[in-house]
């Protein structure tokens, strides 16, 4: 059975998969993209990831390639098609092929829409239970990190320098005031000393995870106090527990920083709970996941951002 790729109304050999070489995502990475995470055969957070989308789409004025429904049967006709039982669902739109010029091409212009998926193993992996390295790295992005454009290369170039330091992901640190943005492709969390969960407000400044929303729902109702506040790289060296968050690592504790053990450089009981609760949600034994906002402000203001 070939894996396959949709690409533009067919479904094709992933091998054979291609785009134009005039798309505007391969020459001026013009696009954005989304990934879902498919457990047991269901797309997790599929509503607030096909919301967040939409708000991509809408801040970059490329109009959605085929309607919402549409993409969602097709979606789910990439998950039987390829059987896919446990892993992710890649999709990605472009402004659509048109002779290379900067401003948006004039006329009708198709956006193009690309879907894939990949299998994978969650619970073979050791990342869970055994936690993951994370280096400190100056955040080299742009001011609207909180659209998810296909547009990556710095990320990319943290996370290799990452990989080659033996570690998991880069904690990016906003250059100017030494605070920590995100990873380079996950939301960044800690425990602080006092026992309260900690993560940065949704501005631009940070893409808003929708792994990161639901982690917020289930804080709340397991009783773990969070507050949504920027931290310092001494703040998440001091903390009793850290982790990353996105589609595909769930809550994935992190027992170094920089070389130095988080805690006692084991994995601790808050992400404990915490991952117990998002494996549970996403086996689809919670009711409630993630929430897409209505407003995403341009930065945190005056520091009235939501606790419990
Ligand atoms: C920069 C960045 N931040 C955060 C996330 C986490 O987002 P989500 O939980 O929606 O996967 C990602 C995921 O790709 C990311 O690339």
């Amino acid at each position: 059975m070939p894996r396959y790729a949709y690409v533009n109304g067919r479904y094709v050999d992933h091998r054979e998969a291609a785009v134009h070489i005039e798309d505007r995502g391969y020459q001026f990475s013009d696009g954005v993209y989304e990934v879902v995470t498919v457990k047991d055969g269901r797309l997790v957070d599929a509503k607030a990831h096909m919301d967040r989308l939409g708000r991509s789409l809408d801040e970059l004025q490329i109009g959605w390639p085929v309607s919402r429904p549409v993409l969602e049967m097709i979606m789910a006709e990439m998950i039987r098609r390829n059987r896919l039982h446990d892993g992710l669902v890649y999709m990605q739109i472009t402004r659509g092929v048109a002779p290379r010029n900067h401003a948006f091409p004039t006329g009708d212009v198709r956006p193009a829409l690309v879907i894939t998926t990949k299998k994978m193993n969650f619970a073979k992996m050791t990342k869970f239970t055994e936690g993951v390295s994370v280096i400190t790295l100056p955040d080299q992005r742009w001011a609207r990190r909180d659209i998810k454009t296909i547009s990556l290369l710095p990320n990319c170039l943290n996370k290799q320098k990452a990989t080659e330091a033996g570690c998991y992901e880069a904690f990016q640190v906003d250059p100017k005031d030494g605070m920590v943005t995100e990873g380079t492709a996950s939301n960044a969390w800690i425990i602080t000393e006092a026992g309260e969960l900690v993560t940065r407000p949704a501005t631009h400044r940070i893409l808003n995870g929708i792994t990161r929303l639901t982690i917020l729902r289930i804080a709340e109702e397991e009783g773990v106090p969070f507050v949504e506040r920027p931290f310092s790289v001494e703040e998440a060296k001091r903390a009793r527990e850290a982790f990353v968050s996105s589609a595909t690592s769930f809550v994935t504790p992190v027992v170094r920083i920089d070389g130095e053990p988080v805690g006692d450089g084991t994995v601790g009981p808050i992400c404990r709970k915490l991952l117990a609760g998002y494996e549970e949600y996403a086996a689809g034994l919670r009711a409630r996941g993630a929430e897409w906002p209505d407003d995403i402000p341009a930065d945190e203001g005056d520091g009235t951002s939501r606790a419990a």
